[in-house]
């Protein structure tokens, strides 16, 4: 793992976006794995600000996201599919056919999705992390040789959301559909970006533990390829 350790949000955004630059500017057809959360929105703004400044086009590109929520319409305003059109696909010049999120709770829908991927091969996976060290929404105890599968959401994780959810967990849904860690391993390169105090231990865990199913992004310790971009305070428990 290559960790790079910045001052604030802002700055490991900006690195978060160079390492994507790079890999948009070595393939103009690139494939994408891209995630939610509020960790990403602010690489989000500076692939919008660059397409907007420089031309950076995203026409051939092609994106996959990790996870939606199960039991919410696709248009439902807390839906993955809603967030990402809003924070980055409206955006930039990518074509709606060439964006793909999960959607569905059927094993049909699960193992159809993860086959849309193998048939492109994920050029790179951005990942945020849970307080509990999930990636994706594989949360701890899932299996690291998972694809993509239907999870029920831990009580931490809703809580977590209920932000976005008028501060109400019951409206949080319990379900979710995700790609696997088995999934997210496929990847060619992996990058993950954390800030804040209530990272830190899972960032730590995922760095300093041995590799286990108690922190899925342990996981990453196996792949060939991963830049972790942390602030200070996501970084305060490394040793
Ligand atoms: P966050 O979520 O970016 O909103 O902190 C990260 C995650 O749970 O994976």
């Amino acid at each position: 793992m290559k960790i790079i350790i910045k001052d604030n949000y802002d700055e490991v955004s900006l690195e978060a976006f160079r390492v994507m630059k790079e890999v948009l500017d070595a393939k103009k057809d690139a494939v994408l794995g891209l995630a939610t959360g509020s960790t990403p929105i602010g690489l989000y703004q500076n692939m919008i600000k660059d397409h907007k400044e420089n031309g950076t086009s995203y026409k051939d590109v092609k994106t996959f996201n990790l996870d939606e929520y199960v039991g919410i319409d696709r248009n439902h305003p807390e839906s993955y599919y809603t967030f990402m059109h809003k924070n980055l696909f409206n955006e930039i010049d990518i074509l709606e056919e060439n964006v793909h999120l999960p959607y569905g709770n059927s094993k049909a829908e699960c193992d159809a999705y993860e086959k849309s991927m193998e048939d492109v091969s994920v050029d790179i996976q951005v990942l945020g992390i849970g307080g509990n060290g999930h990636i994706g929404f594989n949360e701890p105890g899932t299996p690291f040789t998972e694809t993509t599968h239907i999870v029920e959401l831990q009580e931490r994780t809703r809580k977590d959301n209920a932000r976005f959810f008028n501060d109400n967990i019951d409206e949080v849904p319990t379900h979710a559909i995700t790609m696997g860690i088995a999934t997210i391993m496929k990847a060619k390169k992996v990058l993950l970006i954390a800030t804040g105090e209530n990272k830190a231990d899972a960032v730590k865990a995922m760095i300093e533990d041995e590799p286990s199913v108690n922190c899925p992004a342990s996981a990453l310790q196996n792949h060939k390829d991963v830049v972790v971009i942390l602030d200070k305070a996501a970084a305060s428990k490394l040793k």
